[in-house]
């Protein structure tokens, strides 16, 4: 558990008092209520600050987590702290920031206004540039990058459960070392590294995915099923890694194949596939990619955060990226859109195929 030592006098004595560390979840949706209802299960003191309306369902329902090999945990209502107000995070030892990417300079922003000095802040946030917003607004706390393996999805209120597995990782830092213990307690061992860019990449080239099944508008088992959305996810996957050889970044291994070996298993034929790519399809048949969830819900995406940064890492080394370029355009077309679209995988292949013929053709026409 993690503890902080107070030391004061009392008269001529030196008293020291052992407090409980404060952790505090900024952004109580999927992630945050998970991670921090496991540890607040673990014994930590976790506090929570989210929307009224979670913060009602939290209220009334405690919560109650249940992780895809039949662990389950509860957590009673009269267990949970749970505010609409940033203020209550002053109190915070250490900061979880659980917003999407695009709230995280609100949540930057509120903050900066409210923490000590000394705070930790992680943000268990996708994408690679998240942390820097934080660290930008917070320069006298600590910000540390954090990535989150497993997907979790909310099932009814106050209830979460993780659907993959995975273990958290996090940059190595001395200021985090009090709190490495509350999350062992908790079952959530955090994997520590002195750099974490190339953990982070390895994950956003995995989320390559959501903006393609975000515009299948179908399950994710529904579209990794099939060889033509697959392949526009190799396509996306082939232009990312392709960058991040030129920048030197490797990708960290965060699943059993190596990063660069994925594209080529997406691209083999259906019955290869389901043999090959098992692990990849063992996924409930109803879950989506949250970027779906968000078109579904009217909610701005997360692809100027995910496949975005791959044409912004394009634009650094003087390169393009006309296959996440495209990504991102029809998303944010998807989400203006009246009537949502659900692109076939034939169709979208078609649409990647030209946008990576593009530039070539440009040029070719000048
Ligand atoms: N879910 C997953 O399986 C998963 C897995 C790995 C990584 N991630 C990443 O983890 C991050 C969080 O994802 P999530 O799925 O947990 O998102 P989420 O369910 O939408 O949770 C975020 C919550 O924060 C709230 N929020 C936003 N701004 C706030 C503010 N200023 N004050 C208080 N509450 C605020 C949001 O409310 P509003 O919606 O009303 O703004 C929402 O309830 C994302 O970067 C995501 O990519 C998610």
């Amino acid at each position: 558990m993690p503890i902080q030592r107070m030391r004061g006098y009392v008269g001529q004595v030196e008293v020291t008092t052992f407090l409980m560390a404060k952790i505090y979840v900024y952004g109580a949706g999927s992630i945050g209520c998970y991670i921090g209802g496991r540890l607040l299960a673990g014994g930590s003191d976790v506090g929570f600050i989210g929307r009224a309306r979670v913060a009602g369902e939290l209220r009334d329902q405690g919560l109650t987590l249940s992780r895809h090999d039949d662990g389950r945990w509860h957590v009673s209502r009269e267990q949970i702290d749970v505010s609409t107000d940033v203020a209550s995070a002053a109190a915070a030892d250490l900061v979880l920031v659980t917003v999407k990417s695009a709230a995280t300079s609100t949540a930057a922003a509120e903050l900066a206004n409210v923490l000590r000095p000394g705070t930790v802040v992680v943000s268990f946030q996708n994408g690679v540039g998240n942390a820097d917003v934080l660290r930008a607004a917070l320069p006298r706390q600590t910000v540390l990058e954090g990535m989150v393996p497993f997907n979790v999805v909310g099932r009814g209120p106050g209830v979460f459960h993780q659907g993959t597995a995975g273990e958290l990782e996090i940059r190595q830092a001395p200021a985090m070392q009090p709190f490495v213990d509350a999350f062992r307690k908790a079952g959530l061992p955090l994997i520590q590294h002195a750099d974490m860019v190339p953990v982070q990449w390895a994950k956003l080239l995995l989320n390559l995915n959501n903006a393609i099944n975000a515009l299948a508008n179908r399950p994710l088992k529904e579209e990794l099923s099939q060889r033509a959305y697959r392949i526009c996810l190799a396509m996306a996957q082939k232009e990312a890694l392709a960058l991040l050889k030129r920048a030197g970044i490797r990708p960290a291994k965060v699943t059993p194949l190596p990063s660069s070996w994925i594209p080529r298993v997406l691209s083999v034929p259906d019955a290869l596939f389901e043999r090959l790519g098992r692990a990849m399809l063992t996924i409930d048949p109803l879950a989506r990619s949250s970027m779906s969830d968000d078109l579904a819900a009217g909610r701005a995406t997360e692809v100027d955060w995910i496949n975005g940064e791959v044409v912004n890492l394009a634009q650094r080394l003087g390169q393009t990226a006309p296959v996440n370029e495209r990504l991102c355009e029809l998303v944010r077309q998807a989400e203006r859109a009246a009537v949502r679209p659900s692109w076939s995988g034939e169709t979208l292949l078609a649409e990647m195929r030209a946008a990576k013929r593009a530039p070539l053709a440009l040029q070719q026409r000048t």
